[in-house]
């Protein structure tokens, strides 16, 4: 079994977005038995709460179910659960760096870095620029990449 982690500042607008491509391309895939995906925050500003409405407008257009999801903030047990930590723009990677216990800091990934073109950047964050299609577009291009990786 491979775990999957997706994480952001809120788990309200990125790392559910990801969290739901990313379970589309593994259930494509025929790989649900092999590789699980779970999303969490690294703040608890937003906990409880479900995806962010402009979130659930574009994963709805998409035909991806949010409808169980609700931000939590990581946990020690989630950096010890997950096989892979990707995150959503460098403050995430700071932030989870000071966190994460010694043996799994290197768990944690920058998502766009996967893609040759486009490492160090960082996934736009719908919270301030309100595109959420956009960024949609933005995971959509960089998670195949992922399921390439993990699998590969
Ligand atoms: P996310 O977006 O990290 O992609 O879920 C944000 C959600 C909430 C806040 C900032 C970004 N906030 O400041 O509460």
């Amino acid at each position: 079994m491979t775990n999957v982690l997706f994480v952001c500042l809120g788990n309200i607008c990125r790392s559910p977005m990801a969290e739901a491509i990313f379970k589309n391309l593994v259930a494509k895939a025929g790989l649900q038995d092999q590789i699980q995906v779970d999303s969490c925050a690294t703040s608890s500003e937003e906990e409880g709460n479900p995806p962010h409405p402009g979130a659930r407008k574009v994963m709805a257009a998409h035909g991806l179910d949010y409808s169980y999801m609700h931000s939590r903030p990581i946990t020690e047990q989630d950096f010890n659960w997950a096989d892979y930590i990707i995150t959503m723009d460098n403050q995430n990677v700071f932030n989870l760096t000071q966190m994460a216990p010694a043996a799994d800091r290197n768990k944690i990934h920058l998502c766009l870095d996967i893609l040759p073109d486009n490492r160090g950047q960082e996934i736009p964050d719908p919270w301030y620029t309100h595109r959420f299609e956009y960024t949609y577009q933005v995971l959509q291009s960089a998670l195949p990449a992922w399921l390439d990786k993990i699998t590969g």
